[in-house]
């Protein structure tokens, strides 16, 4: 059930989003069984959207986890484009690298792993396309090295900008209330920033677009 639409139109608009190919569909099942938190469907078509319309060169995504939207963008590039993704979990890096040689787009990935609070300062050419899909707070900086590293009419993606519904609630639950508080502090910095042309839209938990102007 999704905690951003109401029930009506959310069960409505499910009819329309089509299955995944059968690798996908199986790291689907394997994030849902695992708890691994992975792009909703929707979000993920219109990420590839996105990739299609702009035909990135270089898309930087910060937060891996199993490689699900490192495939579903790599499949997307264009004959030139490539994918750099970081990632710092030794688990999900396994797992990644396990799809990612399943869906034969090796070519089109390159997994560096790490903490990428570490690592995108050492990064020195610009991006056309980043996706931020890492630890919530971590957000703000990742955010500010996005900004130094992407190209102007680059694209910013940003995942879980709802937070499950939370960042609008008027009752958080005691449990959530921290990382509610660092998303909606995010969220006013975002839309803020004058580098960027933002917007947040209500597709899966919230996402986040940002096109650099100046
Ligand atoms: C929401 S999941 C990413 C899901 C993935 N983008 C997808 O949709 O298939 C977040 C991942 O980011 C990783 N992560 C969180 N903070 C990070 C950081 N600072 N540097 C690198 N990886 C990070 C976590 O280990 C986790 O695997």
């Amino acid at each position: 059930m999704s905690e951003i639409l109401l029930p009506e139109q959310h069960k409505y608009l499910q009819k329309f989003i089509k299955g995944s190919d059968t690798l996908l569909n199986e790291m689907e099942v394997y994030a849902e069984e695992n708890k691994v938190p992975i792009l909703s469907k929707d979000s993920a078509v219109f990420l590839e959207q996105l990739i299609f319309m702009n035909k990135p060169k270089r898309v930087l995504e910060l937060g891996t986890a199993i490689a699900y939207s490192s495939i579903r963008i790599a499949g997307c590039l264009s004959r030139k484009g490539i994918l750099h993704t970081i990632e710092k979990s030794k688990d999900n890096l396994k797992l990644a690298k396990k799809y990612i040689g399943k869906s034969g787009l090796g070519d089109k990935i390159k997994l560096i792993e790490g903490n990428a609070l570490e690592i995108m300062p050492t990064l020195k050419k610009k991006y056309d396309f980043i996706f931020l899909d890492a630890d919530k707070t971590d957000y703000k900086t990742l955010f500010q090295y996005s900004l130094a590293l992407l190209k102007k009419n680059g694209i910013l993606f940003i995942d879980n900008l709802l937070w499950h519904g939370y960042a609008a609630a008027e009752k958080v639950p005691a449990a959530k209330i921290n990382a509610t508080t660092v998303i909606r502090e995010f969220n006013e910095m975002f839309i803020a920033e004058p580098a960027l042309k933002t917007s947040i839209l209500p597709i899966g938990d919230g996402i986040g677009i940002g096109v650099k102007i100046n």
